[in-house]
């Protein structure tokens, strides 16, 4: 946005070198967009340390000298949104030939044998008929795949919630792609994890919000957020901890970062074994609160709006 006060790389690392995250998700707007992105990635990685670091990105301009680019720069896994199987995904996200570009790139990135990509999908009343179609894709191009769950509150929408009448359909998806996790198919989400899911739909609500204690959101000016949905900025997590999350009642979401990280240890280390091993060896930590995981670098205003004007139905 015209005259908004940017963080630059440096500011991102001295806010990261604070807050201590075990992740860190460099999401917006839109990562690629920012042409200082590596930059920043650079600043906040710490290779062979934490954080993990996660690039969460609609792919429009990922290209495999990209990728190697941020690889180079410090991201340890490509988070790559995927609404449809097919080419209503381009049409979803009002981004005309992305389908065919995901396409192209994906399997051209796989091919290198990383191990790196993720696609991420948030269901809705809108794709969840296609969550197993969505699943053979990812065993097609050799991705993993991870689900989240809508939330009305990014741009007050409820028909992106499926329907009351819906939700015996809504469980046999859920259910089949549990039976193909269970068949050995890439799917990251617990069977645990995709119950809970169902049941947010169901209850339209998942009380235990741990916003602004185990997550929360460095906004583009620097002032950190509880969540990408929660605009109340704040200077230090400690005020935030005091103002907002000791009195947080919201339950209006339950976006996977509130379920990767309200898990209890023994969930966590169950699912995450991977990327420990990968990382091998956390430096100790600092006493007091663990943020996990930190997202970096989101809602740029203009981007955001950009984004919403392209989609305004999920605001990518
Ligand atoms: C906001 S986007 C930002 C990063 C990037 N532009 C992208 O599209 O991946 C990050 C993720 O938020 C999720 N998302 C968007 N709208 C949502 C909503 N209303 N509820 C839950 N998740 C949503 C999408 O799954 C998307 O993959
Ligand atoms: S439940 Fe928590 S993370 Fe979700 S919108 Fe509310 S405050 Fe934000």
């Amino acid at each position: 946005m015209k005259g908004e006060e940017r963080l630059g790389p440096e500011d991102y690392a001295a806010i990261c070198r604070e807050l201590r995250p075990v992740v860190s998700h460099i999401s917006g707007g839109e990562p690629l967009a920012r042409s200082d992105v590596y930059e920043i990635v650079r600043a906040m990685a710490r290779p062979g340390d934490l954080p993990w670091m996660v690039l969460v990105t609609n792919a429009a301009s990922l290209t495999l000298k990209k990728y190697w680019k941020l690889k180079e720069a410090g991201i340890n896994q490509f988070s790559l949104s995927l609404d449809f199987p097919d080419e209503r995904h381009s049409e979803f996200r009002r981004i005309p030939g992305l389908f065919d570009k995901m396409n192209r790139v994906i399997p051209e990135i796989t091919a290198l044998g990383n191990d790196d990509l993720s696609l991420n999908v948030c269901i809705t009343e809108w794709n969840y008929r296609d969550l197993p179609g969505m699943v053979e894709l990812a065993r097609h191009w050799n991705t993993k795949i991870n689900f989240s769950v809508y939330t009305p509150l990014r741009i007050s929408d409820e028909r992106g919630l499926p329907k009351e009448e819906r939700l015996g359909d809504v469980r046999d998806a859920f259910q089949k792609v549990i039976d193909m996790k269970r068949a050995g198919y890439p799917v990251y989400t617990a069977e645990r994890v995709m119950w809970k899911y169902y049941r947010f739909f169901t209850d339209r609500g998942i009380p235990g919000c741990q916003a602004g204690r185990r997550f929360l959101v460095i906004n583009p000016d620097g002032a950190l957020l509880p969540c990408a949905m929660v605009w109340a900025k704040y200077g230090s997590q400690r005020d935030m901890l005091r103002q907002f999350t000791a009195h947080n009642t919201c339950e209006m979401c339950y976006i996977s970062t509130r379920a990767n990280t309200e898990k209890t240890l023994a969930d966590f280390l169950a699912e995450n074994w991977e990327m420990l091993l990968r990382q091998a060896f956390p430096r100790k930590r600092a006493k007091g609160e663990i943020t996990w995981p930190l997202s970096a670098g989101p809602p740029a205003d203009g981007e955001e709006q950009a984004e919403r004007e392209r989609h305004p139905a999920a605001a990518q």
